[in-house]
């Protein structure tokens, strides 16, 4: 059995992750983390027994403590801390937003086994995190659909590899006109239409950035350059994305959407387990391809953009900005179309060199966020 680490239990991933590992019997949940859901941590702690737990928000520790004296606790600090301790064998880190990328960072620096959902941590600090990945022989094994379907697509194949083709839903608003997007409220850019997940990849997924994080995430992990890497926009979702071959092949990777399929790949490759939720082609009829709309959806042209620009740290900017914008848009202080705006003016505000180390870019993060909340307090006045 291999110790596993879960950050992010509490979220749409850490929930799918402890079912996948429910089904059977390689792991034993050692470790927990989460931010703020107490409710959520408590009946997890009360299930799954772990050892080790780590809470983002200082002031629950004491109450927990009290409740569960046998559990040893960690704090924001001590993360480091955590990661590093010898019986976590395996680490799957499914934080949401910048929270994740020291703790990716961590992982691999300590030499656990990795699997990763928290695209952040690639788009924001993808040369650091692969560069010590492969001085320390880590693998990054995906979890993002997408990027394990390419995984999978690629096994075997990988010094034939010609392009990516990264497939998209389109989001809730593949249909709706640009003249109409003023008018997108909370409730209906959550609403997607395939996937059930956390709020922030949702109104990701809605403006399109989602799939801009992806290009920059899959040219990390592949290495691949702008020029390799194709969106095509899928709206059925049953392929998750594709590779093309020198040879002019296409090989894709087809199955419902469900994030407990590629948790369980990563988890148990290269075997399989069985689940329930199967496709029929029959049933599907027909699979539609489309170029993405880069008029409309600003936000993935920016990403290609920030990618192209691959030694700058524009994938810093890009997700710092985002954060603040998706949060206020959740709270309803800002428009649906603001979102691409003000990550638009900070891209062109703070174009800017690489951090040389995780730390510096990590304090970078925090100050582009800073400059985007005096955006948006601009753009409130105005
Ligand atoms: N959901 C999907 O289907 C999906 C698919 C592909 C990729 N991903 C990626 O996977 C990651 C997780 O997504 P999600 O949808 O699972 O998000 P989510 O439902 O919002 O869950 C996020 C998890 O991270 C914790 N967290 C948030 N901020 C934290 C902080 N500052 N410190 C410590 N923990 C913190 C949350 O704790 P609390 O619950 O206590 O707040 C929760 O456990 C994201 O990077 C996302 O892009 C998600």
């Amino acid at each position: 059995m291999e110790n596993i680490l879960i950050l992010g239990s509490t979220g749409s991933i850490g929930q799918n992750v402890i079912e996948v590992i429910k089904k059977g019997s390689k792991y034993n949940i050692i470790g927990i983390a989460f931010n703020k859901n107490i409710t959520k941590a408590i009946e997890q702690i009360e299930k799954l027994k772990p050892k080790y737990v780590y809470v983002g928000q200082l002031e629950y520790i004491s109450q927990l403590k009290n409740l569960f004296p046998y559990i040893e606790f960690f704090s924001q600090n001590e993360l480091s801390e955590l990661i590093a301790k010898n019986d976590i064998d395996f680490v799957i880190n499914a934080f949401v937003g910048s929270a994740g990328i020291l703790p990716s960072y961590y992982a691999i620096y300590y030499k656990k086994k990795f699997a990763l959902a928290n695209k952040e941590s690639l788009v924001v600090a993808g040369k650091i995190l692969t560069e010590l990945a492969k001085k320390n022989k880590i693998e990054i094994v995906p979890i993002d659909s997408e990027h394990s379907a390419i995984y999978q697509c690629l096994e075997g194949k990988r010094q034939y590899l010609k392009k990516i083709i990264l497939t998209a839903s389109g989001g809730p608003f593949r249909l709706t006109d640009k003249e109409r997007f003023e008018s997108i409220t909370k409730e209906m850019a959550l609403n997607h239409p395939k996937w059930n997940m956390g709020a922030k990849i949702t109104i990701d997924s809605a403006t399109m950035m989602n799939k801009g994080f992806e290009i920059i995430e899959a040219g990390w992990l592949f290495d691949v350059d702008s020029k390799q890497i194709e969106v095509v926009v899928h709206k059925e979702c049953i392929v998750h994305s594709a590779v093309e071959l020198i040879d002019g092949s296409i090989i894709a990777q087809m199955a419902t959407p469900d994030m407990k399929l590629p948790i369980a790949y990563a988890l148990y490759k290269p075997d399989r387990i069985e689940f329930e939720n199967k496709i029929s082609l029959i049933d599907i009829g027909t699979l539609t391809f489309e170029k993405p709309d880069l008029d409309k959806f600003e936000l993935l042209a920016l990403a290609q953009d920030a990618f192209r620009k691959k030694d700058k740290n524009c994938g810093l900017l890009l997700n710092a900005a985002d954060e603040v914008c998706v949060e206020y848009f959740l709270q309803n202080k800002i428009k649906f179309t603001d979102i691409s705006k003000i990550i638009k003016k900070i891209m062109e505000d703070f174009e800017d060199k690489m951090p040389e180390n995780i730390f510096d870019l990590q304090n970078q993060t925090q100050l582009i966020k800073k400059e985007t909340e005096k955006v948006i307090e601009s753009l409130r006045r105005s």
